[in-house]
Order: C-alpha cells, then sequence, then structure tokens
C-alpha cells in the first residue's frame, strides 16, 4: 500500500562449509517471509488478538551497492573461522566477516554459523553504527527444507528485524511489573517457550503468539499495533533511522 517504507536489505553470507554458503532461494524465501510476517500477510494470521497489525514495513534485497552499481543485495565470503559468536566477528573483514554497508542506509543481515544453539540476535537502535544489523544462523534463515524443526518458518528473522526495529521481548526482560513499552501486549512474566495453549499469567492472557516471544515458529503470527507504531516511529522526523530512506 501507499504507506509501506521499503527497507533496502543486504545479506551477508559467510561461509566455510558448502552448506553454510546457502542458495539465492534461500534467502529470496527468508524476504518473503518477513514481507508477510510484517505485512500481516502470513498465511497463519488468525483473529485471536484483534489488535494483530500490518506494519506497513516492507523488505528488498538491495538493487544499488553504496556506490550506486547494481547488486543483487547478496554478498558472500569464505571463512577460515568455523562459527562465530554473539561478539561480532561477523560484522568485521578483519575477523574472518564481512565489513557492513554504510547502516544509515540499508539493514544488514549477516548469515553465519554461529555457536552452540544461538539461532541469532540483533542490535537494538542506538548501538555502535558499524554493528548495526542482525545476525541469524544459516540453519534458521529461510524456512522449510532448508530449515529446523520447530525454528523452521523464518521467524528468528522476524524477530531480530523487530529488535533492529526497537522492539523489547514481549515480556520486557523481566517481571509483570517491566513492561516492552508497548500498550497492547499484555504484561508477561517470562519467555514461553513450545506454544502454550491458553497460558494466563500477570492477571491475564499471555499473547504466546508474537513474534517478540520465544514460541516455536508455528505458534507466532503476529506484531500489534502499539509495535508497529514504536517501529514506524523511528522512520518519522527525529526518529533514530529517520534519514535511512533516500
Ligand atoms: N533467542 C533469539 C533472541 O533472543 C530468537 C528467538 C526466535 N524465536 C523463534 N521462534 N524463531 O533474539
Ligand atoms: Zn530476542
Ligand atoms: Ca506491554
Amino acid at each position: 500500500n501507499e504507506n509501506n517504507i521499503v527497507i533496502p536489505v543486504v545479506i551477508n553470507v559467510v561461509y566455510q562449509h558448502a552448506n553454510e554458503n546457502i542458495s539465492d532461494e534461500q534467502i529470496l524465501e527468508q524476504i518473503r517471509v518477513l514481507n508477510e510476517d510484517f505485512g500481516r500477510l502470513n498465511p497463519d494470521a488468525d483473529g485471536a488478538w484483534p489488535q494483530a497489525a500490518n506494519t506497513d514495513l516492507q523488505f528488498q534485497l538491495a538493487n544499488r551497492a553504496p556506490d550506486g552499481t547494481p547488486t543483487t543485495g547478496i554478498r558472500r565470503r569464505y571463512t577460515s573461522y568455523s562459527n562465530f559468536s554473539t561478539y561480532d566477528d561477523v560484522k568485521f573483514a578483519k575477523s574472518g566477516g564481512i565489513d557492513a554497508w554504510p547502516t544509515e542506509h540499508y539493514l544488514n543481515i549477516w548469515v553465519c554459523n554461529l555457536e552452540g544453539d544461538i539461532m541469532g540476535y540483533g542490535q537494538l537502535p542506538g548501538g555502535p553504527a558499524a554493528t548495526d544489523g542482525v545476525v541469524i544462523d544459516f540453519q534458521f534463515f529461510g524456512r522449510y527444507g532448508h530449515t529446523q524443526a520447530p525454528f523452521d518458518r523464518g521467524r528468528t528473522a522476524t524477530h531480530e528485524v523487530g529488535h533492529w526495529l526497537n522492539l523489547f521481548h514481549i515480556w520486557g526482560d523481566g517481571d509483570c511489573t517491566i513492561d516492552d513499552m508497548v500498550a497492547d501486549t499484555p504484561d508477561s512474566d517470562e519467555a514461553n517457550h513450545g506454544c502454550p495453549k491458553d497460558a494466563y499469567s500477570c492477571g491475564g492472557k499471555l499473547m504466546v503468539q508474537n513474534f517478540m516471544d520465544y514460541t516455536d515458529d508455528a505458534c507466532m503470527n503476529l506484531f500489534t499495533q502499539g509495535q508497529a507504531r514504536r517501529m514506524q516511529a523511528l522512520f518519522a522526523t527525529g526518529g533514530f533511522r529517520s534519514g535511512f530512506l533516500r
């Protein structure tokens, strides 16, 4: 629609083994998931929560490199590192990764082998510019055939991009008194896992379907109107990402 904000994305694939050098198709599938989830076009959207929202945020692989030349929006590099931690080595060429394209104009997504069972992590707005972006393990990027159940619907990237767009975890990383700064997400005192049915806490029904919880991919299906407004505010005059789109 005409209110859409279209965010240019660059995918930085850092691999040692062939299976970590994921296909263009797997990447395109992840971009499709982001557009479905943020546009509330996801096939599993339901009527469970009336505040569920289309965020009007959309994602497109960059078609211009920083120097203006045409690009696929996909960069690839072989690395001698067998895996990466959450200490951001993957974001720098000097430590086996790929340097970001200017983070004031591109959403940088790094795809690599993350150590242990880390699926991904995202930097909130306001952190260092050079590391602004999200990192996703290659086994959880894209959906179905390429990814591991129960995190096989591309929602790790949806969740991490939510952080990049200023969203906190729905339970606010604390007890019932700690808020996620969004009025229309119910209070919650801890992360939910799996897909609890009719779960209650903090005096109300828990929104286990929210992308910013820790439930399984098949359980999650919504952002709220309040979350949508919080994300959109970044691109408004005075917002942290107001200079993003040119
Ligand atoms: N644990 C990760 C984080 O804190 C992501 C969880 C994503 N959940 C999912 N169902 N894919 O950012
Ligand atoms: Zn998170
Ligand atoms: Ca809330």
